[in-house]
């Protein structure tokens, strides 16, 4: 038995925000936003939380499937923006959407948070612990930028999507495989100063600006590429896939630059590599779903595609999984 996706949908707020958003602001220009990242603009939502964002793409995941909200089992929500840090988004979630039957959490992988959730999920499902399991990913990063620092606040955006997982007796689609890795070496490089157990919030941290993304971009760039590169193109040996064998690459978006290097890795060419990142900057745990969600919405991608889903984030935390693509959009018409 495999788990399957048997529907796929995305939210962003609607408000947009160029890259000449952040040059009346501060010192960065349009041409070195696209040059070093690929984005040209991003959606933020200045009010509300994650799960406002969220609320939709799940109520559109249930209207695809036809199902009402309380044959959910489970609800995963993969973010390092949660509504509150307790109750869990998954909790608020499963209220808002009225899943009255479902349990949940949230889970911690930053860039990577929505591929942990993927498998977790899919291990539930192969465990026949659910039937049905409502996975998310999504950030609000808005609320964790400082808009006056420039080397972090013009790199993210607001989004999310979610995933329907369900058992399929065929072995013949579904999650395939997975890669997923984890180097808490990586902290120094990329947190948030206070705001957790370790530092919690006083005036001090507020008046120091400390509840923020702290990057340092080029350590984080130097093992983006390589972790990235390098568990994209293993999952691909160790199934004995060659580059024509994979229909997509849907990598995390965080820069235009460690996703070249990434398809460069898998002898893959453009044409085959799902980006968005002009459109939605990176939206941390968002990215992945909502790279699916457009891919499945503008049919193109079809029953039977094996899909390469790769990322690198925070921790650090790393890794790719190999999806079988199982909707058949015609079918479903
Ligand atoms: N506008 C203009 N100049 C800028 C800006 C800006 N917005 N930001 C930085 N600069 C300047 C720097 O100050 C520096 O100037 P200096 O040479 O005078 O010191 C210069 O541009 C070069 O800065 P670098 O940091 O070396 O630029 P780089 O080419 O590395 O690009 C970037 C920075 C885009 C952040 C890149 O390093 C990167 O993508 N890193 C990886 C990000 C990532 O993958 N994060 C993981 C996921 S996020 C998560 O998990 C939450």
């Amino acid at each position: 038995m495999k788990a399957i996706v048997t529907a796929i949908a995305h939210h962003v707020p609607p408000d947009v925000y160029d890259n000449n958003w952040f040059t009346k602001r501060i010192d960065t220009t349009d041409e070195w936003i696209q040059t070093r990242t690929g984005i040209k603009e991003r959606h933020f939502a200045f009010e509300g939380g994650l799960t406002d964002i969220l609320l939709p793409a799940a109520q559109e995941v249930l209207r695809q499937r036809g199902i009402t909200a309380d044959e959910i089992d489970c609800i995963i929500v993969a973010t390092v923006t949660p509504d509150r840090v307790f109750p869990s988004s998954a909790a608020i979630l499963q209220h808002k959407l009225g899943a009255k039957n479902a349990w949940g959490f949230d889970l911690s992988g930053a860039c990577s948070g929505f591929l942990y959730a993927l498998v977790t999920g899919a291990k539930m499902i192969e465990a026949g612990a659910a039937k049905k399991m409502l996975v998310l990913g999504g950030d609000k990063m808005s609320a964790i930028l400082n808009f006056d620092d420039r080397t972090t606040c013009v790199l993210f955006g607001d989004g999310g999507g979610a995933v329907l997982l369900e058992p399929s007796e065929s072995d013949d689609y579904g999650v395939v495989d997975h890669i997923l890795r984890m180097d808490g070496a990586g902290e120094v490089h990329l947190h948030q100063k206070a705001g957790g157990s370790l530092r919690p919030p006083t005036i001090e941290t507020v008046t120091n600006r400390e509840h923020f993304v702290y990057q340092e971009g080029q350590a984080v760039f130097k093992s983006a590429v390589k972790g990235m590169a390098d568990v994209s193109y293993e999952i691909m040996e160790r199934n004995h896939l060659t580059a024509d064998d994979v229909a997509w690459l849907i990598p995390h978006q965080a820069n235009l630059r460690i996703i070249d290097a990434t398809a460069e890795r898998m002898g893959l060419s453009k044409d085959k590599v799902m980006i968005n990142i002009e459109r939605f900057g990176n939206t941390t745990a968002g990215t992945i779903p909502i790279c699916l969600s457009e891919l499945y919405q503008t049919d193109r991608v079809k029953r039977g595609d094996y899909l390469v889903l790769s990322s690198f984030g925070a921790g650090y935390t790393w890794g790719s999984v190999l999806l079988r693509w199982s909707i058949d959009k015609k079918e479903k018409a």
